[in-house]
């Protein structure tokens, strides 16, 4: 049932371009957008004024990879915020607010309350969902399913890279509601959707030299990761990857903050992993990120960039050069979330545990 992989995580690593592919078929109809389960009219939802994307976990983290796009396309102020946290602090909630429940499972305790509380509050629910039939979707006023599949590793990989696509489907069809964005703009950026499948099989070819490097570091006391813009929330994601699997401390920060405290972490020989924009449509933001590889590397740091192809601006200062594909800006993390996941794979098989059921963990958490 691994399909000839040594694990489940490893075969759901390798599924991921079917999981981003499946979860967009059916989605787009040659001129809009399409939900699954769309018990909202198109008028009410260019009545919204305000989304909260509310998650937990991996969900959490595509949930801020996807506020860039949606506040991008649809000049909607978007909050994200852990489920847990969501109810207990009153947000302010109306009919003209959008709260997007993202849960793999469709029934995490804290996310499923959370839609309660959106629901009293008369806030539209959409579902961001792998799971047909769960508790979240049923409860909800719209849903798009994300078909990335049964996932069986405890720590999400396919459904995360199916959550991001499925919360930008989100974006694109609130942007077309709006008039934010013209039909052939949705469809452009559908199309550009539609080209990353084929990016996440190169990247999966690239990968040996990660699992190398995953086993050279597998000792360390902790890895620190940066990124900016949505390279921020794949930060988060990697470094969570690392304690879910490898029993590791990991950290994530935005590289901006380094020289607010992170900084104080570095120490000779300390892998810092850092995840660095395309040089040509970030321009900014890539000459900031290698001001960062260089603070850390003066300090002694062991540099872990991950970098797009063709870009010789960083590897003076990479000790370990991860280069992907070229893709559209706000679609990077569909690309550069995967060696984070074969990092952490490999570190915890170089440590000896199991990574599909690392310990204390459960698939699906239905207590608050
Ligand atoms: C955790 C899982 O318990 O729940 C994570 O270990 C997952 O992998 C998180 O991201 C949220 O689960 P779900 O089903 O709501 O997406």
């Amino acid at each position: 049932e691994k399909g000839g992989f040594a694990t489940f995580m490893d075969k759901e690593i390798a599924e991921q371009p079917a999981a981003v592919a499946d979860t967009l078929r059916g989605h787009f109809d040659g001129t809009r957008i399409v939900l699954d389960e769309q018990r909202l009219g198109e008028d009410e939802l260019r009545t919204i004024d305000k989304v909260f994307v509310v998650a937990c976990g991996s969900a959490y983290h595509s949930g801020l990879v996807a506020k860039y796009a949606i506040e991008h396309w649809t000049r909607l102020p978007v909050e994200v915020e852990l489920a847990s946290e969501f109810r207990y602090r009153d947000p302010v909630l109306d009919r003209d607010t959008l709260v997007v429940a993202v849960s793999q499972s469709g029934e995490t305790a804290d996310t499923l309350e959370a839609v309660r509380h959106a629901r009293r509050q008369r806030a539209r629910v959409l579902a961001v969902c792998n799971t047909n039939g769960s508790q979240i979707p049923r409860e909800s006023d719209a849903v798009v399913y994300t078909h990335a599949g049964p996932e069986v590793g405890v720590a999400s990989t396919k459904a995360f890279l199916a959550q991001i696509t499925a919360n930008y489907l989100v974006g694109l069809a609130l942007a077309q509601a709006r008039g934010t964005k013209y039909a052939d703009e949705v469809a452009r950026d559908f199309q550009a959707l539609s080209e990353i499948p084929r990016a996440v099989e190169q990247t999966l070819e690239l990968l040996e030299p990660v699992r190398e490097l995953g086993r050279s570091i597998a000792d360390s006391k902790a890895v620190l990761f940066l990124g900016r813009h949505v390279g921020f929330p794949v930060a988060l994601e990697g470094a969570l990857k690392l304690k879910e699997l490898a029993y590791m401390h990991a950290e994530g920060f935005a590289a901006g903050e380094l020289k607010h405290g992170p900084i104080a972490l570095v120490e000779e020989g300390l892998p810092v992993v850092v995840v660095t924009p395309s040089p040509k449509s970030m321009p900014l933001l890539h000459s900031k990120l290698l001001s960062n590889i260089r603070e850390v590397q003066a300090r002694g740091a062991r540099t872990i960039v991950i970098g797009e192809e063709g870009d010789d601006t960083i590897a003076p200062f990479a000790d370990f050069l991860i280069e992907l594909p070229r893709v559209p800006a706000l679609l990077q993390p569909l690309v550069s979330t995967i060696p984070l996941q074969v990092l952490a794979a490999e570190i915890a098989r170089t440590r000896g545990y199991d990574i599909d059921k690392p310990r204390n963990l459960a698939k699906s958490v239905t207590v608050e």
